[in-house]
């Protein structure tokens, strides 16, 4: 078996907590996934990337990990996740978990040991500090200070909250932990592993402030390379299994040197997950993606949603289609039906492009951002911390009946709108036009794409290209265009008017021979 499955799979992210519900706590679970593998392998889906499933005290919804080797309570047990891996497999689906070497969860032993004296060996594991002052001024992932004082003066550091220390990545011990942690889960099934806050390991030991003309002292720095080409190598060992990181990088140099052939084996296209839907901006996205993977021999990954971001139909039909943390629109106006009618053609953008593409849970039932969860149902440590969060594309899934909880389980954490019951599985199943069928019919046909992309030429505002002998074209124009000449339809993301592509509107064709 030499089949490199990364290059060119189609991974489901699934979000446990939000999936299904098996034991009716109201918390999705291991137990919820188990019995709706059949959703995943009716959808032709290669393989699942479950977000974190460990033990957490869900700080940041269980990216603060207390034991890496273990199951929370609240999603199952280890032997349910065994079960799953081989249930998984048995129908055709490899599985990719979830791992954060950035930080652990403020309850994990080592930091607790670090805490309770000031002379315990842990504490070199993480970054403590003396001083009067915070060691330096740098700004959280989400906002906020990053140090925080313990009874005993040290401040220590955290990127995220402060129940999420960051390891200090210079310290064999971390290293040879998380080597460790690739191998208990490599030995139980697991096919790839995705990891969290890929390009933040390692920090700049003299701790400089954040100055754009010197090297940022937590971003991207050399150093993390050496930690991946050490994963590699463990990888490597086992066969087939893929690392895929989580690079948040704007340069597609420094994202690809990632990629190198004795690093990653993928990393998350966020350039692409933010573009705007605008062909010019697209088509440059695209090329640069293209450019950069081939550089390094890496198979590039088609991204437009995750647990993080707005979900695009909500994103689409706002007059601002871009996605950045740093602009989040929570609650700017959109336009759902034009949000839809784009998220449909993106699909079969995203589905036809080469590499590996991702489907985040609900996205292939077009559901929108909520963006109306009461204050009190709010969970994400973000709203504290910089006025905006991610729960609103966390809303556990509808799946069957008319009313809340949709065939979930028992009450969801999160409330699901009352106007999901037309968005539900069972709803959208056999409705040819619904976008559950458009997705399931898309990764079906998908494999008639092979081969590199070559553009064609096209009117503005709509992106066309072929790979072998099909075309695929996308309208972003608010314009028809005239469809290029071809031999059959293979599929279209919604009605096309006598020849004609409607703008926002994506369509595969065989192209005529010769
Ligand atoms: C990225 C994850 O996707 C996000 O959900 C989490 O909050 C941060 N990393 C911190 O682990």
């Amino acid at each position: 078996m030499t089949h490199a499955w990364w290059r060119d799979a189609v991974i489901y992210q699934v979000y446990p907590r939000s999936f299904a519900d098996g034991n009716g706590d109201g918390v999705g679970d291991i137990a919820g996934i188990r019995a709706r593998l059949d959703h995943l392998s009716g959808l032709g889906i290669n393989a699942i990337w479950v977000s974190p499933w460990y033990p957490s005290p869900m700080a940041d919804a269980g990216y603060d990990i207390s034991d890496h080797r273990d199951v929370d309570p609240v999603f199952g047990t280890l032997a349910d996740a065994q079960a799953l891996i081989a249930e998984a497999h048995a129908v055709g689906i490899r599985v990719i978990v979830d791992v954060v070497p950035n930080h652990v969860s403020s309850a994990h032993p080592w930091f607790v040991k670090a805490l309770a004296d000031p002379a315990a060996p842990e504490r070199e594991l993480f970054w403590f500090r003396q001083g009067a002052e915070m060691p330096t001024g740098w700004r959280g992932e989400f906002g906020g200070a990053t140090w925080t004082q313990v009874p005993d003066g040290a401040w220590y550091l955290h990127l995220f909250t402060p129940e999420q220390p960051d390891l200090n990545w210079a310290h064999p011990r971390v290293q040879a932990e998380f080597e460790d942690i690739l191998r208990f889960w490599f030995d139980r099934g697991a096919d790839g592993i995705r990891i969290d806050s890929a390009a933040l390991l390692h920090k700049d030991p003299a701790l400089p402030e954040i100055d754009p003309a010197q090297p940022h002292p937590f971003h991207d720095l050399d150093a993390v390379h050496d930690v991946y080409r050490s994963w590699r190598r463990v990888a490597d060992e086992y066969g087939h299994r893929a690392l895929i990181g989580e690079v948040w990088l704007p340069e597609p140099e420094r994202f690809a040197a990632y990629l190198r052939p004795d690093e990653l084996h993928a990393a998350f296209n966020f350039d692409f997950l933010g573009c705007a839907w605008a062909a010019d901006a697209m088509r440059a996205c695209i090329d640069r993606a293209l450019a950069a993977h081939t550089g390094v021999g890496a198979s590039a990954t088609w991204v437009i949603s995750n647990h993080d971001v707005t979900r695009p139909v909500t994103r689409y039909g706002r007059a601002d289609t871009a996605f950045s943390f740093a602009t989040k629109r929570e609650g700017t106006p959109t336009d759902l039906e034009l949000g839809t009618r784009r998220a449909r053609a993106a699909a079969l953008l995203t589905l036809s492009l080469p590499g590996a593409a991702y489907v985040y849970q609900g996205e292939e039932l077009g559901l929108p951002e909520v963006e109306n969860l009461p204050v009190e149902a709010r969970q994400d440590p973000m709203w504290r911390r910089c006025g905006h969060g991610r729960d609103g594309c966390r809303v556990p899934l509808p799946w069957t009946g008319d009313r809340p909880p949709f065939g979930f389980g028992g009450e969801p954490w999160l409330p699901q709108p009352e106007g999901w019951k037309d968005l539900t599985v069972a709803a959208q199943t056999g409705d040819p036009h619904s976008m559950l069928e458009l997705y399931r019919r898309t990764i079906t046909a998908r494999k008639v794409l092979r081969g590199p992309l070559r553009w064609l030429p096209t009117a503005p505002g709509t992106l066309a290209y072929a790979r072998s002998d099909v075309a695929v074209v996308v309208n972003m124009s608010d314009a028809p265009v005239p469809l290029p000449e071809h031999d059959t339809r293979i599929l279209a993301s919604g009605p096309l008017d006598d020849g004609v592509l409607p703008p926002d509107t994506a369509v595969w064709l065989r192209l005529r021979a010769g």
